[in-house]
């Protein structure tokens, strides 16, 4: 018999069915025994009578029975199929389920996080969570058909590389076959996507993983967090900002009808005006912060193309240079202002673009530096040794064979879905995130690797070794 699935159910009234799913909830009555029966599409009430008594919570079972209608009195209208439950004549379990260490009813957010992340697979099962990671796939499913329709090509990058700094520590993966050099994971597709506007794709997308090492955040993922990465040949500033502000409020209009833009077209702030205003260069611009449908987009424009440099930023440059790119260092200074690159960089602005959402710079990209000589000036403010300087090599060589103007963007997945949902952390948008610790719970990682790893590697580790190790 094939198999229903619970929503379907209400359409079979005086049918005979086979569901399958998880015992969300138990009540007996003495005889009669009800369940919640769970399944990818919702829940349905399941009467046994001298039935289903051994079941329990979490226990996976498959049930044959007859689709009744309630009586009136007994309709539940908070459930799809409150008009209907299923009357069991048979039924097997297919799993037993031990008692589970998290409860997966309620939101989980009193639940001690780690216990959610080492037993994600659990709390995936909770509505709420179930809701945003299937969200997720609406969103990613939708951009992409957008996308595509606009004439974008989706291409993957390596995850193996070298670095693209982004302001962020890299992490390294010794190179088995060349020892003692590393690969860097990529901070950002940041290089390659320019590549491949050399390459003539000109319109490139990718739902793309992005490494850094630095602190977690509310906002901020540890290790890795997912971007929409996009870049554009033959562009303008003003089309990039009209493709996204289409693109995400037909998204929100389809996906998420119950939310309000409250501002169309989206209010546009130079980055003076924002910090004379706002004080910030992500203002909040809901009318009613107590309203949790409102979204407020706006641009930040006009960033200075330089920051003062500082401790930090050791690796853009020397550690002595006074600047610092503001975005990243590829991003092209404002036409008007190329005459102060010598004269005063700090005055010079940035074609620089950021995207806020209610507070939070959900997105960050610019218009993209194509001169070999304007992009080397950039590399000596921002204090870059000559070694340094031959990292890049690649890309201004590549510049040398034909470039197009060009530049992008790189919406943050996680955290515009955060905002979009209203979740207090990107973690709750996440299927499997990693500890603000930068432990992987689940896996227990990272772990330690054995001594003939290490040795294949050329690698001597500081730390003592326990002997059992
Ligand atoms: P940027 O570094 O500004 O730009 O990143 C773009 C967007 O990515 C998101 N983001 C993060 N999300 C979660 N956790 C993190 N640790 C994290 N870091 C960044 C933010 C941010 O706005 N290559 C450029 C883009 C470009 O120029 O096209 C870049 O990576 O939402």
């Amino acid at each position: 018999m094939k198999r229903t699935l619970v929503a379907q159910t209400a359409k079979v009234v005086g049918e005979k069915v086979r569901l399958c799913g998880w015992v969300d909830s138990k009540r007996d009555h003495g005889k009669v025994t009800f369940i919640d029966l769970r399944d990818r599409s919702g829940k349905i009430q399941v009467v046994g009578v001298g039935k289903l008594g051994e079941l329990g919570s979490e226990d996976v079972v498959e049930i044959i029975g007859k689709v009744k209608e309630r009586p009136e009195k007994l309709v539940n209208p908070k459930m799809v199929t409150g008009k209907v439950e299923l009357e069991v004549e048979e039924y097997k379990i297919l799993s037993k389920s031990d008692e589970l260490p998290i409860p997966v009813e309620g939101d989980g957010l009193d639940i001690d996080e780690k216990l959610r992340i080492k037993y994600r697979y659990l709390d995936l099962r909770r509505e709420r969570m179930a809701k945003n990671i299937r969200l997720r796939s609406k969103v990613t499913q939708f951009i992409r058909n957008y996308l595509c329709e606009e004439d974008f090509v989706e291409i993957e990058t390596p995850i193996l590389t070298k670095t693209t700094p982004e302001g962020a520590r890299d992490f390294l993966v010794p190179a088995r076959l060349q020892r003692g050099k590393f690969y860097a994971l990529p901070q950002s597709p940041q290089q390659y996507k320019q590549l491949l506007m050399v390459a003539g794709m000109e319109r490139y997308f990718q739902f793309a993983r992005c490494f850094r090492d630095e602190d977690a955040r509310a906002d901020r993922a540890y290790g890795e967090f997912t971007q929409l990465d996009m870049e554009l040949s033959f562009v303008d500033q003003e089309d990039i900002l009209q493709l996204i502000e289409k693109m995400f409020t037909k998204m929100v209009k389809e996906l998420l009808p119950e939310k309000k833009i409250s501002q169309s077209p989206w209010p546009r702030l130079t980055h003076k005006e924002a910090m004379e205003k706002y004080r910030t260069d992500k203002p909040d611009l809901r009318k009613d912060k107590n309203d949790p449908n409102e979204l407020a987009f706006s641009w930040t424009l006009d960033f200075p193309l330089f920051v003062k440099q500082s401790e930090e930023d050791y690796f853009h440059g020397s550690g002595k240079a006074k600047f610092a790119p503001s975005h990243h260092m590829f991003t092209a200074p404002h036409p008007e202002d190329i005459s102060l690159l010598d004269k005063d960089p700090m005055k010079v602005r940035g074609l620089q673009h950021d995207l806020v959402l209610n507070g939070f710079e959900v997105g960050g990209g610019s218009i993209r530096i194509h001169q070999a000589e304007i992009q080397k000036k950039v590399f000596d403010l921002i204090g870059f040794s000559e070694k340094q300087k031959e990292e890049f090599e690649h890309l201004l060589k590549a510049f040398s064979y034909g470039v197009p103007p060009h530049g992008g963007i790189a919406p943050g997945l996680d955290r515009i879905l955060m905002v979009l949902l209203g979740e207090p952390s990107l973690r709750e948008v996440m299927a499997f995130p990693n500890l603000t610790s930068g432990k992987i719970a689940i896996m227990d990682a990272p772990s330690k690797a054995t001594e003939e790893q290490l040795k294949e590697l050329g690698i001597k580790t500081t730390e003592k070794r326990k002997k059992k190790d």
